[in-house]
Order: C-alpha cells, then sequence, then structure tokens
C-alpha cells in the first residue's frame, strides 16, 4: 500500500485520490495496488499530455505502457524503504542526455530502495541555444508522457512509489533542502585534496560507468549511515528523508541487469503526445509526396529513406566535451563530406535517393540541401513536410522539443548517419537496433583530422562493408561510455 508520509497528508492526499482515481482512471486503483498522490494543485492536463485539439490525431509512435517481467524480477529484490525520497531535478541539455539521466534516476531509486518524486527537466534558453545550465525547471512533460510514466511504474516496478511534486511536502523534513548526492561518486577512491575542483572531481570519477552498480545500493545507505552526524535531523525525525541526486549522464551500465532489462527500461519513457502526432505526419506525408511503399508502422521502413543527423548547432561547435584530444571536429565540412560519400559508395544498399535530415540549424540544412543535389540526393526535412496548422504546431515547440520530431522520424530511417559524440545519436541507434534485431547494430569509423586528405582516408579505409543498419562518424576512444552506458 502506499507510503504514508504523516497522517496529516496521507488523509489529505488519501480521499482526494481516492475520489480523483473513481473518477478518472479506476483501472488504475485496480492494476495497481498503491494509490498514486495525486496533489490537488496540479492541472489534469500535466498528465495527459493531449494536444490541445479534441481530435485524435493518428500515432504510429504509441505504445502501451511498459509490463516487463525483467523490470519486475530487478524491483521484486529490491528492499524498499519508506524514509527515502529521492529527487531527479540536474536533467539538462537535449533528449539523449536528459533520457539517459532520468532513467538512471530511476535505476538508482530501485537500487536504493527510495521513493521518487516525478523528475523535472532543465529548459534551454531559447535565445542562445548552448546555455543548457539555466536554472529554469519545468516537469517532464516537458519530452515525455508523464501518464506512460507512472503507468509503467505502475506495472513494472510496483514498489517504487512516485510523488508528483516536492513542494507538496513542504514542511516535511527537508524536503526544501534534500542533502545532494552525486550518485556515481559512491565507492569512488578520491584524492585526499582538490577535489572541490570540479575539473579535479570530473577527472576522478568512472569514464565508462561504474564499476560495481549491484553494490551502489550498500554504498548508498553506508554513506547515509555516516551523514547522520553532519544532519542530525536524521533519525529523530518521522517520515521521509530527501535526497537530491544530482546529474548523472552516463553512469549505470546498462548491460548489468541483463540484456532483457536493458533493452525494455528505456521505453518507461515515451516522448509527448503533440510531438508524436507531429512525427506521425512527417513520416505519412514523406510517404505519400515520394511515393515508398513501406508500412508506416513497420519499426524500420526498408528502402525508403535515408537518416542524417547534422549535428553542427552552436551548441556543439560551443560546448565541446572534455575528454575531447580525439573528436570529431563537428564541422558542416567534415560531416557533408563523410555522409554523402558514404551515402554514395552505399547508394545500392537503399532503394531510395530521399535523405531526410535533421538538424537544429536551418542554414546548414540549406546547405546539405545544395550539396546534397549535386550528388544526386534529394533532401527534406520536418519543416519541409508539414504544412499550416501543423507547421504552426512544430514552430510553437522549442527547440528541444522540435528534436523528439526529427528523432521519431529517424527512428525509421533505412539507414541512419550521425556522429559518435552525439547522445542525441547514441539514443537513436539504441533504440534503432534493438527495433530490429536481426541487423547488425552500430558501427563506428573514426576520423581524426578536419582535412579533406585524412577524410578521404577513413571514407576509403574504414567505410564498413556490410549494410549496417547505423552508421555513426567519430573517434573511437570517446564512445566507450556511450556503448556501456546509454540505454537503448
Ligand atoms: C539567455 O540568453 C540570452 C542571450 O545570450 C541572455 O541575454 C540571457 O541572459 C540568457 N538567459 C539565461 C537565463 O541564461
Ligand atoms: C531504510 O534505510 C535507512 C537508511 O539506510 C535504514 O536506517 C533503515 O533501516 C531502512 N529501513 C528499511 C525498512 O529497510
Ligand atoms: C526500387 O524502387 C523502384 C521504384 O519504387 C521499384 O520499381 C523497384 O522494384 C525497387 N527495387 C527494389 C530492389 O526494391
Ligand atoms: C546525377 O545524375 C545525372 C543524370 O542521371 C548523371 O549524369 C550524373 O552523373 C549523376 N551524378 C552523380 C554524382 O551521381
Ligand atoms: C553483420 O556483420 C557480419 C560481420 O561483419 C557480416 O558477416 C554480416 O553479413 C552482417 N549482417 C548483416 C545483416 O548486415
Amino acid at each position: 500500500m502506499a507510503t504514508r508520509l504523516s497522517p496529516r497528508i496521507s488523509r489529505r492526499y488519501g480521499s482526494l485520490a481516492a475520489f480523483l482515481l473513481l473518477l478518472f482512471s479506476v483501472w488504475l486503483w485496480v492494476a495497481v495496488d498503491r494509490p498514486y498522490n495525486f496533489p490537488s494543485h496540479i492541472g489534469w492536463n500535466i498528465y495527459s499530455n493531449s494536444p490541445q485539439s479534441d481530435v485524435v490525431s493518428e500515432d504510429i509512435f504509441d505504445y502501451p505502457p511498459v509490463h516487463s517481467s525483467a523490470i519486475k524480477a530487478v524491483c521484486a529484490a529490491t528492499q524498499w524503504n519508506e524514509s527515502l525520497v529521492f529527487t531527479c531535478d540536474d536533467n539538462v541539455g537535449g533528449i539523449g542526455h536528459v533520457r539517459n539521466s532520468i532513467l538512471n534516476c530511476v535505476r538508482f531509486s530501485i537500487a536504493a530502495g527510495a521513493g521518487l518524486v516525478l523528475p523535472r527537466i532543465s529548459v534551454r534558453n531559447d535565445s542562445d541555444i548552448s546555455i543548457i545550465h539555466t536554472g529554469s525547471l519545468t516537469n517532464m512533460a516537458y519530452l515525455f508522457d508523464t501518464r506512460h510514466f507512472i503507468d509503467s511504474i505502475s506495472l513494472s516496478c510496483p514498489g517504487l512509489t512516485l510523488y508528483p511534486e516536492l513542494d507538496d511536502f513542504k514542511k516535511i523534513n527537508n524536503a526544501n533542502n534534500p542533502i545532494r548526492l552525486s550518485p556515481q561518486a559512491l565507492g569512488v577512491k578520491f584524492p585526499k585534496t582538490g577535489m572541490e575542483d570540479p575539473k579535479k572531481f570530473a577527472t576522478a570519477m568512472p569514464k565508462a560507468g561504474m564499476d560495481k552498480p549491484e553494490k551502489w545500493g550498500e554504498l548508498f545507505h553506508e554513506w547515509y549511515a555516516d551523514i547522520g552526524e553532519q544532519y542530525q535531523f536524521i533519525g529523530t525525525t518521522k517520515g521521509p528523508i530527501f535526497i537530491a541526486l544530482l546529474r548523472s549522464y552516463l553512469t549505470w551500465p546498462i548491460l548489468s541487469d541483463g540484456q532483457a532489462f536493458s533493452t525494455q527500461f528505456g521505453k518507461i519513457l515515451k516522448l509527448r503526445a503533440d510531438a508524436r502526432s507531429l512525427a506521425t505526419k512527417v513520416v505519412k506525408n514523406m510517404a505519400e509526396k515520394h511515393k515508398f511503399a513501406a508500412n508506416v508502422h513497420a519499426p524500420i521502413l526498408e528502402n525508403s529513406f535515408w537518416g542524417v543527423h547534422l549535428r553542427t548547432e552552436s551548441d556543439a561547435l560551443e560546448s565541446l566535451p572534455e575528454v575531447s584530444k580525439d573528436r570529431l571536429y563537428p564541422t558542416y565540412a567534415m560531416q557533408t563530406k563523410l555522409y554523402l560519400d558514404f551515402m554514395t559508395q552505399e547508394r545500392n544498399s537503399v532503394n531510395s535517393s530521399l535523405v531526410y535530415v535533421a538538424s537544429g540549424d536551418p542554414a546548414q540544412v540549406a546547405n546539405f540541401w545544395k550539396d546534397a543535389k549535386v550528388m544526386n540526393w534529394t533532401v527534406t526535412t520536418k519543416v519541409g513536410l508539414l504544412r499550416g496548422k501543423d507547421l504552426a504546431e512544430l514552430n510553437d515547440l522549442t527547440w528541444d522539443q522540435q528534436a523528439l520530431v526529427d528523432f521519431m522520424v529517424l527512428a525509421k530511417a533505412s539507414r541512419f548517419l550521425g556522429v559518435g559524440h552525439s547522445g542525441f545519436d547514441w539514443a537513436l541507434t539504441g533504440r534503432r537496433t534493438v527495433s530490429l534485431s536481426n541487423k547488425n547494430g552500430t558501427k563506428i569509423d573514426s576520423a581524426r583530422k578536419d582535412d579533406n586528405k585524412e577524410i578521404k582516408k577513413v571514407a576509403v579505409a574504414e567505410v564498413g562493408e556490410s549494410a549496417f543498419l547505423n552508421q555513426l562518424f567519430g573517434a573511437k576512444g570517446e564512445v566507450k561510455a556511450y556503448k556501456t552506458c546509454l540505454w537503448p
């Protein structure tokens, strides 16, 4: 049954929840043997995520809540602990990044047996997209389908109690001031000095995920016992203690819970409904306009279109990853050359000269259109495939929300080309590989220097011979963390 926060709170929410559950979602009550605590002041819109119109749009990207026995087995082995509640508000960047850090929060909550307040997302600065740390937080419906998340957790991990908002606990213990924890720091042997310097701290952290994720729950409880001296209210109060999980991008090794868990876990985060509906329109309009015969419901559309991610946006140029000696320079010239050469060489592997290009950089898309045309490719984009009200709806979305449409369309491309230093591209290739298991997954080719001689060498020497589903270009040394820790 429900985690009881205090008699007062549980009475208030208990009766409210009973009423709302009867009214709106009786099935939830039946499916889940604990009530979800609905606060009185949250509008229903954040749970439904439905677009403004009453017309139900077609949605080829929809799927039911996740009911996974692999996840259930991991959750069943957890000792749930009502005195601990985690928050997960340090989620910044684009969909690839945010998705991974939220999934990690859920995994850490399971490991500790803690409850979780619905994660929040940091909203990127709309006038300068390279500024991701804005301190402006919004709820997870910004990118995801919150209802689907709640339902999937209820079905696949019934022990994990979700709470809508930290504000609901204003007066309880340290809810106003959760204890901050960088989860992947537990168990790391830090040098005695210099750790207040963020760079030194980052250097001491594991680079490609934690060594022993299965020990994390134990490490957490040891850490928690130790901080009792520093936070004297621990152990003296009733009700939960709140712990704020700091950003944990690329930390939990995804295979540590087995293959089935690793492929199903990411599906608890379904993208928001209005983006799904726009992506459906893009794919259907593309099929109609360019006359490809594939069934748009298939996970990958064979012989239909090439998908390309042009990762030249200002945030990629300005906020270079730090472990980057060996990285692919994210310039337009280099990416275009690699992509077009590769596609031309592999032209016969997809019976289509249509290229769907995704980029948050319209000027470079226009250049790509021209450069590709010379080599007999037809380039299209989401903007080119939407009209009128749909286009207006797309334009009303923020930069990161618009990227969701590209993410879904690219997921269906016959073949996908991207860069190896993009979380977006890795999340995408992971999903694509999982959705079609009989094809080879991702191949990494390395490129070192941003000059034509080097590019040629790479294109000739390293392009794969077999028809891989995904092709990423980048430096080999950088990909270990993505491969190990990015949930598909
Ligand atoms: C957003 O970017 C603009 C333009 O660079 C800047 O003036 C503004 O202060 C930024 N706002 C935040 C919250 O970072
Ligand atoms: C919950 O975790 C706390 C902190 O580690 C511990 O003191 C307590 O015994 C745990 N309770 C249960 C029921 O496991
Ligand atoms: C390629 O596409 C053309 C035109 O859509 C079609 O006539 C042809 O049969 C296709 N070939 C293969 C090998 O799928
Ligand atoms: C493009 O197509 C034209 C006409 O079929 C052909 O003459 C030209 O060689 C092609 N160019 C490339 C780069 O394939
Ligand atoms: C997968 O890769 C192997 C080894 O490179 C190759 O032999 C095989 O043909 C590939 N399969 C597909 C479906 O591309």
